[in-house]
């Protein structure tokens, strides 16, 4: 019953993760705010949640569009008076090596993974003191704990994540905030089709690790779990999540597996 009748706002709500949070959210009672920048495909996703058009607000939003954020974190008062969740799931990846990559790939990574997570939230923040209740829920990824080849400012913009969403846990846990964390490994989405190139066009191709990754509803059941559970960082998918452990433990030995895996091109 966690969820029954929760105000839950996703970003990146038109496809993959963000679009399968939605359809479980709805599935467990919550009342959606949708984010994304395709109206099309929001629409696609408010009609499979199959929500009634009173829980559902369609909210078209470029996170890296800042100033227009205030206005839409009024929007969400208006129609349902308070937000109880806001999922800063937004994102998009990097297929390119550091020799190669325009620095403005580097800004725009930067620009959608970690400033339009932070910008939303600091528009959301005054609203959830009030309330005295809140829940940030972050998706950062497994490159949010390592650093891996051909990821460099995907990888940087997620440990970004960590280091503000640490600092905002600390600074609200007692205003009876939560912060969760969630560090996806691979995750069956289209989410290569939108990485950036080194010279920052789409990638537009699927790759096989996501491929062959866990199931996104799958995924989506644990993460909300942990979300329930309030649990502060959590880690979900396959092999993969043996990174962070070898990070933690033994790192020396995760840079030398690093250095020589093999990559797709
Ligand atoms: N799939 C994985 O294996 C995996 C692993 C680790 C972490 N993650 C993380 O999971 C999150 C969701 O990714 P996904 O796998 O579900 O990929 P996805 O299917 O490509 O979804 C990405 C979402 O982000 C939205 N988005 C991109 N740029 C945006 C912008 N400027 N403003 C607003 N929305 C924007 C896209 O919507 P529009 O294009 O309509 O704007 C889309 O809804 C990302 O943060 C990603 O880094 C995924």
């Amino acid at each position: 019953m966690t969820f029954h009748h929760k105000v839950a706002w996703i970003t990146g709500a038109s496809s993959g993760i963000g679009e399968a949070l939605a359809i479980e959210l709805a599935r467990q009672g919550a009342r959606l705010v949708l984010s994304a920048r395709r109206i099309d495909e929001l629409q696609r996703v408010a009609t499979a949640t199959g929500l009634e058009a009173d829980q559902l607000l369609i909210l078209p939003l470029d996170v890296t569009d800042e100033a227009s954020i205030p206005e839409r974190v009024n929007d969400v008062l208006i129609r349902f008076g308070k937000i109880d969740y806001v999922f800063l799931n937004a994102g998009i990846s990097q297929r390119s090596f550091v020799q190669e990559t325009n620095f403005a790939v580097y800004r725009r990574l930067m620009e959608v993974n970690f400033f339009g997570a932070v910008a939303l939230t600091q528009a959301a923040l005054p609203v959830m003191l009030a309330q005295k209740k809140g829940h940030f829920v972050v998706t950062s990824s497994v490159s949010g704990k390592i650093g891996v080849r051909q990821r460099s400012g995907y990888c940087a913009s997620k440990h970004a994540l960590h280091g503000f969403f640490d600092s905002l846990r600390a600074e609200v846990a007692n205003d009876g905030l939560n912060v969760t964390i969630v560090c996806p490994g691979y995750i069956q989405t289209p989410i290569s089709q939108s990485a950036l190139d080194a010279s920052g066009y789409a990638y537009g191709r699927s790759d096989k690790h996501q491929a062959e990754g866990m199931p996104v509803d799958r995924f989506v059941s644990r993460m909300l779990k942990a979300v329930a559970k309030e649990r502060e960082e959590v880690y979900i998918g396959g092999r993969e999540l043996t990174g962070i452990y070898l990070k933690r433990f033994f790192p020396g030995l995760l840079s030398r597996i690093l250095r020589n895996r093999i990559v797709e091109q």
